[in-house]
């Protein structure tokens, strides 16, 4: 038997996990600057709530999805992205009724989508998304959008690329909808058989499509910024406006539909220009979806928000080959000398991270030579060897690793000892 991890999943090592927490403490952080509060919401939904929410005609639902029934026999689904599950919560937990509008929170965790699998597009995936809700001020979508090119700026990740697009409001889609239909229909049995069902469900999707992206009448498409109404114009040029103000660079894109159907208005992506991204360099994506809580049955709020994945942002720091001050060091090693200090250590190691020091043992029963070998390897800034004679001494010795310097100290004065050398204040 070969037991493997599924296809398209992977397991994240130490040398992993250390840059990833890396990662989600700086977006946290920045969260936290713009006033994001975190939310969790559950891995799995009722299938229905990805339905409606992301849309009958999306890629995402007709083939991506992990659905299965439960022993109870309800459809349920491994969510594939985060919006419309924060959506299912805004409205069940009232969120609507608090004082403080919009509600502004950012989620970090594992989706599900069953796609082909390759470098940067995987079945389970991590995104780090944000969502505002309760806002259609212009504001707020360029707020947004500060946030998310804020993210590339603090991890200095300089090779990307802001494309911004309005898809408008229901009256502008409608009508873009319209000149999609006539435009695409003398071509119909042209196109592949999933854009003939596109055509009549969502004509924006077509747009999309992989397969028929070089028929030539993807060229001549109507273009969405063309059919917009004054309302609508007005509104993507505000947009546009505080973005200037803040001097953030961006490209306008009338070609760029995102994958869901949930958007209008504003929609954006944020590319890797990097070499060695192919055709999957879109960093993060996101856009308004002021329809989607009322889809859901709540009241009528507008929203805004995106999603990065994690793994293709770990791919844009290694393509520019930023290196990441990750803090891997120990503070002290613990070595014992003989069996007869084999409680004398495990103590004095408790008693060190108890006083919040980062601290580790030998477990192997080695001889000397090789735990000091170990705390070379670990990095190790301080070693404390205890020997019998020491220890019926009320002695260690405390050698830096630094200097090489070895002297003897009271057992007593150890910690206060290392506070002082360590920095005290770290180890509160
Ligand atoms: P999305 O464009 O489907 O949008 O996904 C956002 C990001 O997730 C993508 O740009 C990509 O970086 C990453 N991603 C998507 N699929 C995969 C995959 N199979 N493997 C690796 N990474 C992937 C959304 O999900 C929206 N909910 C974003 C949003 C939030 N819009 C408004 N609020």
């Amino acid at each position: 038997m070969r037991i493997e991890s599924p296809r398209g999943t992977d397991d994240l090592l130490r040398d992993q996990t250390k840059t990833w927490q890396y990662i989600e403490k700086t977006l946290r952080d920045l969260c936290e600057i713009y006033h994001f509060n975190e939310i969790r919401t559950p891995i799995f939904e009722h299938t229905e709530v990805f339905q409606r929410g992301v849309g009958e005609s999306t890629d995402i639902v007709q083939k991506e999805m992990y659905t299965f029934l439960d022993r109870g026999e309800r459809s349920v689904t491994l969510r594939p992205e985060g919006t419309a599950g924060v959506a299912r919560a805004y409205i069940e937990n009232k969120l609507y009724g608090e004082v403080n509008q919009p509600i502004k929170v950012y989620y970090n965790g594992p989706m599900f989508r069953y796609e082909r699998q390759q470098e940067g597009r995987r079945r389970q995936f991590h995104q780090f998304g944000v969502e505002a809700l309760g806002s259609e001020d212009p504001a707020i979508d360029a707020e947004v959008i500060a946030l998310a090119m804020g993210i590339y700026e603090r991890l200095e990740i300089k090779k990307i690329k802001l494309v911004i697009n309005s898809l408008g409001d229901i009256e502008s889609r409608k009508k873009h909808r319209e000149a999609l239909i006539n435009h695409f229909t003398p071509h119909l049995d042209e196109l592949c058989t999933d854009c003939q069902t596109r055509l009549s469900q969502n004509p924006l999707r077509v747009l999309d499509c992989k397969t028929d992206m070089d028929h030539p009448a993807m060229k001549t498409a109507p273009e969405i910024l063309d059919f917009l109404n004054d309302s609508s114009a007005q509104y993507f040029e505000e947009v546009k406006q505080y973005l200037d103000a803040m001097e953030i660079q961006y490209e306008i894109d009338p070609t760029l539909v995102r994958g869901l159907d949930y958007y209008n208005h504003t929609t954006f992506e944020i590319m890797g220009t990097a070499e060695g991204f192919g055709a999957h360099s879109t960093l993060l994506g996101g856009g308004r979806y002021d329809g989607l809580i009322e889809q859901f049955g709540g009241p009528r709020t507008p929203g805004v928000g995106f999603a990065l994945g994690m793994e293709r942002l770990l791919l844009a720091l290694e393509h520019e080959k930023i290196q990441l001050p990750l803090n891997d060091e120990l503070d002290i090693y613990v070595v014992a000398i003989g069996d007869a200090v084999a409680k004398e250590a495990v103590r004095l190691t408790y008693e060190l991270r108890k006083a919040g020091f980062k601290v580790d043992k030998d477990y192997q029963k080695r001889g000397v030579k090789a735990q000091f070998k170990s705390a070379n390897r670990l990095d190790t800034k301080f070693v404390v060897i205890i020997g019998e004679e020491e220890m019926n001494k009320g002695t260690v010795k405390l050698r830096s690793m630094e200097d090489r310097e070895e002297k003897e100290i009271n057992t007593e004065e150890l910690v206060t000892l290392l506070q002082e050398k360590l920095g005290g204040n770290e180890h509160d």
